[in-house]
């Protein structure tokens, strides 16, 4: 049996099947990933967006958040095939969520596809822990770039037209209250939602299955995430182009890109069901 068959075969016999992603899921969009060759933190200064910096500096920080969001975010990314091998299994029951790293709201694109005629619009938020839940299965730790929150009165709107302010030159963009925007997305040195980071570990501790996909797994506390599966006897599958620091607890790494292995793991998969 390959690697990619018996992880088939376990996520087939799994009751609670989890996937984890980062940036190398939307790089095939796009989307240029964070580390790595051209990595985003290799063409911008992570300090210039810190939590601190933001609080200190909210212009300065948004005059820098510009070229970041043109880079990174803009509206002409779309979902490629390993987001939809993903958003199936999620309609399909084969995954209980994804919970990504990923501000790009790519995963909330392939999900608002994958479902049934094409219904749009969020999910009913079950719990606070869907603070940052765009569809019911998916969990974005790290918050959605395609949105900004007001600091004041917590109002959420979509970025491009805050991101085309702050390009007119209204630093820091503001809310119809005075408040400052801030992008909905947990910046470095702030803490994530307690409630979000909650489920996303009782979802790694339930899983028998847990996917880490297109992510180096350097940054805390997500990373941690694949170990804390591991630990209560999940079968742990890495799909990666590079190595990570949590290989050694994987039972499956496959150093290949992410839009070849989904769509053949959903070929196995599929067939094993309807077999
Ligand atoms: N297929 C598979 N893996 C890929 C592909 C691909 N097509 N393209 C890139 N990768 C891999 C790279 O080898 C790399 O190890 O994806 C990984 C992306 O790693 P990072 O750029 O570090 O992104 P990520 O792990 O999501 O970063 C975590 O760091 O900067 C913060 O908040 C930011 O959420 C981000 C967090």
């Amino acid at each position: 049996m390959t690697d990619l068959e018996h992880l088939a075969s376990s996520i087939d016999d799994a009751e609670t099947a989890v996937a984890f992603t980062g940036a190398g899921i939307s790089a095939p969009s796009g989307v240029p990933t964070f580390r790595g060759d051209d990595g985003v933190w290799d063409a911008f200064d992570e300090g210039q967006f810190t939590y601190g910096r933001f609080q200190r500096d909210p212009a300065g920080f948004w005059a820098d958040r510009v070229d970041l969001y043109r880079t990174m975010f803009d509206e002409e990314y779309e979902p490629n095939a390993a987001h939809g091998v993903l958003a199936e299994f999620a309609r399909d029951d084969v995954l209980e969520s994804v919970l990504t790293q990923n501000t790009d709201g790519l995963h909330a694109k392939a999900a608002t596809r994958a479902s049934s005629g094409g219904e749009t619009g969020e999910a009913e938020r079950e719990t606070d822990a869907d603070e940052f839940a765009t569809h019911e299965s998916i969990l974005e730790l790290h918050g959605n770039a395609r949105r900004v929150r007001c600091t004041d009165c917590g109002t959420r709107v979509g970025s491009d037209p805050i991101v085309e302010r702050a390009e007119d030159g209204e630093l820091p963009p503001r809310c119809e209250c005075g408040g400052i925007y801030k992008p909905d997305v947990v910046l470095f040195g702030e803490q994530l939602p307690k409630t979000v980071l909650q489920r996303a570990r009782s979802l790694a501790r339930e899983s028998d299955v847990f996917l880490a996909i297109g992510s180096s797994l350097v940054v805390e506390p997500a990373a941690s995430l694949p170990r804390i599966a591991a630990s209560n006897g999940a079968t742990v599958g890495i799909v990666n182009l590079e190595s990570t620091p949590v290989d050694s607890v994987a039972d499956v790494c496959l150093r290949d890109d992410v839009t070849t292995v989904l769509p053949r793991l959903q070929e196995l998969v599929d067939s094993s069901v309807s077999t």
